[in-house]
């Protein structure tokens, strides 16, 4: 399974790529809202560090506005992939997008109707939002294993990204499942990296170290 880290902040951008775990970037107008910084900047600074697909998203509610700012945000970087709604404006750009060899992510999936259509549109990517689902009490997970199903049952090429990842489990859970990635915020892959086990077990070697006769 590919990760991807769910931040447009940049110190947490170069502290998972130094750990060499990162395959690619997902950013969100509210993750770019909190850097305070013109977004094209950033995104361009981020598809520097990361060679991997960096998703950069449209505002635009309709499907001219969001072919014309997907055209414009391609143009940052080789490795942009546009983020566009799941509404049915999305799916119209999406088609012509494709067309154009201009690759899509389309975000905030919630059923399997929804990634169904995605894959017929010909996205690259669909992002079902795992933790949404979970806040109102729909387990996200039963969401990304429908989607495997239906996409393994015709062959469908779009990648499942799995999105608004609050916790280790949800990672774990995607992996298990066969997701084609997961998107996850720093704070969750400080989570995934530590056990209290292996604190434990530092601490001891480090004591018993104390005790080995020096010289
Ligand atoms: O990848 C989508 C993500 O940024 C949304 O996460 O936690 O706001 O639901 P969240």
């Amino acid at each position: 399974m590919q990760i991807f880290i769910d931040t447009a902040n940049i110190h947490e951008i170069k502290e998972a790529t130094k750990m060499g775990i990162i395959d690619g970037v997902t950013t969100n107008p509210t993750l770019i809202a909190k850097e305070n910084r013109p977004a094209e900047d950033l995104l361009k600074e981020i598809c520097a560090l990361v060679p991997g697909p960096v998703s950069a998203e449209v505002i635009s509610l309709e499907t001219e506005g969001m072919i014309k700012e997907a055209r414009q945000l391609s143009k940052i970087s080789s490795n942009i992939v546009i983020k566009i709604p799941l509404v049915k404006a999305g799916l119209k750009a999406v088609k012509i997008l494709s067309h154009e060899g201009i690759k899509t992510n389309v975000t905030l999936c919630f059923s399997p109707s929804q990634a169904l259509l995605v894959a017929k549109a010909g996205a690259d990517y669909v992002s079902p939002f795992v933790g949404r689902l979970d806040d109102i009490s729909q387990p996200g997970m039963d969401l990304i294993r429908d989607i495997k199903t239906i996409y393994k049952n015709y062959g469908f090429r779009t990648k499942i990204i799995v999105a608004s990842v609050r916790n280790p489990l949800h990672v774990v859970d995607a992996a298990l499942l066969g997701a084609d990635v997961a998107t996850v915020p720093f704070s969750v892959i400080e989570q995934l990296i530590r056990h209290p086990l292996t604190d434990i077990g530092i601490q001891r070697f480090l004591d018993d170290y104390k005790k080995i006769p020096k010289k």
